[in-house]
């Protein structure tokens, strides 16, 4: 409708422009010869010795040429002397271009040199008079009128030409908008649809939008961002079931432990040691959700907060936490802090990294063995190395390791309290900081898990 809308007014105002220029054109080139055809007849009057019908009767006689209609001569008080229909010969006539033509007060001292111009029935009336200047007097004033069917045939049919051209682009316009608002209609329709699956939920549906179009562009669009749905949603459920799956487990064994309290009689020590049970598994319970609170936040939390901190301090801080860690494990912590470099992070992810890690090596470390914990540079970066002497982890384990919930040996870390999601925290927290984790192992020799960051070195950037 817009469309049409548009169109019509733009044709419209053409068509009216085109009717008028042409009205304009034509009236232009007609006055101009009307009035001087005039001039002409009022020169050679001009030139006559007395002005009387008879007088003017004969020179007008000898124009022939002039080809007009009629042809009206007057005195200077408008009474004619010659008129070529003989109608008003003897009268005064009182045509308006006639008094204009004559009219000396209103500041012109020789007349006016008058067109008028009239188009009615497809025909042109002109009418054109000028004044007879005799020795820069007024004397007489010679009118003309011309009643010029040719012309205004002309005139109306390049009118008429222009409103048939006008309609049929119109019509062709019209034709045209349906056919494209019919097919945009349509496409936006699919586009419309294919919401509505996604909003039900079917992120495997595939829209499909041919051509190059912006509508092609906007239904690709749509299906990358059905792609990314989808995986999210996958990733959501599949989280969500596997730590369901993981509470369960803790759960299942406290209801165990209780319902042996209340269905057996039990001798006070073995009532002891149920209980101490189930605290033990509250606890778990206590760690996971914990751990599973830090992953969401790591997930969630921007980091605009971040700060220009050394690792060393935080290193320090975590080793002194897990000292009696370390003790009942019998594994002895190296610290080789030297060449630490400034970074710019969040001091509570980067402890979350360094406790993670250095956790896992001294858990999955042997009695006796040792966990080495080195600050250094390497090119452009700030290098953290957490090197243990421990179990290590076979190869096939190695791109899994930093999945949710994924352990190496389930009864072992189980026994040692861990709800295999330290690694994907620390994974998370390392790629928000623009690092990078990288790690090596070799079985029952050790493991080496190495985080590198854009090292801050304020004093060189300031250079
Ligand atoms: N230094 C290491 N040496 C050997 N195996 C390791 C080491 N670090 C991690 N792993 C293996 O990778 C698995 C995942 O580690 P992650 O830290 O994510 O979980 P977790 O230690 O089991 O539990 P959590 O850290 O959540 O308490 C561990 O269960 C373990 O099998
Ligand atoms: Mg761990």
């Amino acid at each position: 409708m817009s469309y049409v809308v548009v169109t019509f007014v733009v044709l419209l105002i053409l068509n009216i422009y085109c009717s008028r220029t042409s009205q304009k054109l034509f009236y232009q080139s007609k006055s101009v010869s009307m009035i001087e055809k005039c001039q002409l007849a009022s020169d050679e009057i001009a030139a006559l010795d007395v002005m009387n019908p008879s007088t003017v009767g004969q020179i007008v006689g000898q124009m022939d040429s002039l080809k007009i209609t009629r042809l009206i001569v007057t005195d200077q008080s408008g009474c004619v002397l010659y008129d070529s229909s003989g109608q008003t010969l003897g009268t005064y006539a009182l045509f308006p271009e006639i008094l204009w033509a004559l009219d000396t007060g209103s500041g012109s001292r020789v007349g006016n040199d008058v067109f008028t111009w009239k188009y009615h029935d497809g025909a042109m009336d002109s009418r054109a008079a000028t004044p007879i200047v005799y020795y820069g007097t007024v004397v007489g004033c010679v009118y003309m009128t011309e009643y010029d069917t040719a012309q205004g045939a002309l005139i109306e049919s390049l009118q008429s030409n222009v409103l048939w051209i006008t309609l049929v682009l119109e019509v062709v316009v019209i034709l045209f908008s349906l056919a494209y608002s019919n097919t945009f209609s349509r496409r936006i329709n699919r586009i419309m649809a294919s919401m509505r699956t996604i909003q039900e939920g079917d992120y495997t549906h595939k829209l499909d939008m041919d051509g190059n179009d912006e509508l092609a562009v906007l239904g690709k669009e749509f299906n990358d961002l059905t792609d990314r749905l989808q995986t999210s949603e996958q990733k959501r459920s599949r989280f969500v079931s596997d730590a369901s799956h993981e509470l369960k487990t803790p759960l299942a064994s406290i209801k165990l432990l209780t319902d042996s309290i209340l269905q057996y009689d039990m001798d006070q020590q073995t009532l002891r040691e149920f209980v101490a049970d189930i605290g033990n598994e509250a606890d778990r319970l206590n760690r996971m959700t914990e751990k599973l609170l830090s992953l969401t936040r790591a997930e969630g939390v921007s980091s605009d907060e971040c700060e220009i901190i050394r690792m060393a301090p935080t290193v320090q801080r975590v080793a002194r936490m897990l000292r009696q860690n370390a003790i009942n494990a019998g594994v002895t912590i190296h610290l080789d802090l030297k060449e630490d470099a400034p970074v710019l992070i969040l001091e509570d992810d980067l402890y979350q990294i360094v406790f993670n890690l250095m956790e896992n090596g001294i858990k999955y470390n042997v009695s006796g063995g040792t966990l080495t914990v080195r600050l250094r540079r390497e090119e452009d970066n700030a290098v953290l190395e957490v090197q243990d002497t421990g179990t290590g982890i076979p190869e096939e384990a190695l791109d899994h390791v930093f999945e949710r919930f994924y352990r190496v040996d389930k009864a072992r870390s189980r026994a040692t309290g861990g709800s295999g999601l330290g690694l994907a925290i620390v994974r998370t927290i390392v790629q928000r900081n623009r690092g990078e984790i990288r790690i090596a192992s070799q079985l029952n020799r050790g493991t080496t898990f190495t985080v590198l960051f854009p090292a801050f070195d304020t004093e060189v950037d300031a250079n």
